[in-house]
């Protein structure tokens, strides 16, 4: 078999290489990046690895989302820099969706955000959409409206109102007035 995608918990030795890999992308401590690894599980939190030939060439995590049950988040998505550029990022990412429907099968929307890569998630078929909380609530620096499902906003919710879903909107950081993040989905 040419490559393999499977769950970190259950290959562990690769929890190592796996901080490593990351943390070339994502600077963070070792502590911390391990323990967060080693949170993966066959529920939600699970990290996923891209093996060939024993070697760790990527790796990406889903996350739930509490306020959408039926969706989850895909974040640190990486592949080792040697290998970028030859299929593994699609590779990795189409593994997943079949990991999902075949292992977390309540789902059926995967969300991501990305800055940069908006056209690696479009080729995949990924396409932008209102962003979502997967915290339960608004971080500091962001708009201060507070998205809970594509298309309807807290406030609408709580006031039982039926309005329209708003359009696509970039995250607007309001210290620096920079767009910081699209948001995209894709139903598997
Ligand atoms: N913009 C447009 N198209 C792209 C981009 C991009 N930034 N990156 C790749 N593509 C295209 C490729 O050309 C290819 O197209 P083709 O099928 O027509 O030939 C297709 O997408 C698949 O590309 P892969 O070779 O599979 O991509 P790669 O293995 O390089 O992995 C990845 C892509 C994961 C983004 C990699 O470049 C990487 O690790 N980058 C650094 C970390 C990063 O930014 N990760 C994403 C963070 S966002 C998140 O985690 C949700």
């Amino acid at each position: 078999m040419e490559y393999l995608v499977v769950p970190l918990h259950r290959h562990p030795k690769y929890l190592r290489s796996s901080c490593d890999l990351i943390n070339t992308e994502w600077k963070r401590s070792d502590t911390a990046r391990l323990r967060s690894l080693e949170a993966s599980s066959d529920e939600l939190p699970t990290s996923l690895i891209l093996l060939k030939e024993n070697l760790l060439l990527g790796y990406l995590k889903l996350s739930p989302i509490p306020s959408i049950p039926g969706g989850c988040f895909v974040e640190s998505v990486v592949i080792d820099k040697k290998e970028r550029g030859k299929g593994y990022g699609r590779i990795l990412m189409l593994e997943a969706e079949e990991y999902c429907r075949l292992n977390l099968k309540h789902l059926n929307v995967i969300y991501l955000s990305t800055k940069g890569q908006e056209g690696f998630y479009r080729k995949l078929g990924y396409t932008e959409c209102t962003p979502i909380s997967i915290y339960g609530s608004c971080g500091a620096n962001t708009l201060k409206t507070h998205f809970t499902s594509a298309g309807r906003s807290e406030s609408n919710i709580n006031s039982g109102l039926t309005v329209p879903a708003p359009p696509p909107m970039p995250v607007i950081n309001l210290d620096s007035g920079t767009v910081s993040k699209t948001y995209m989905r894709k139903v598997i």
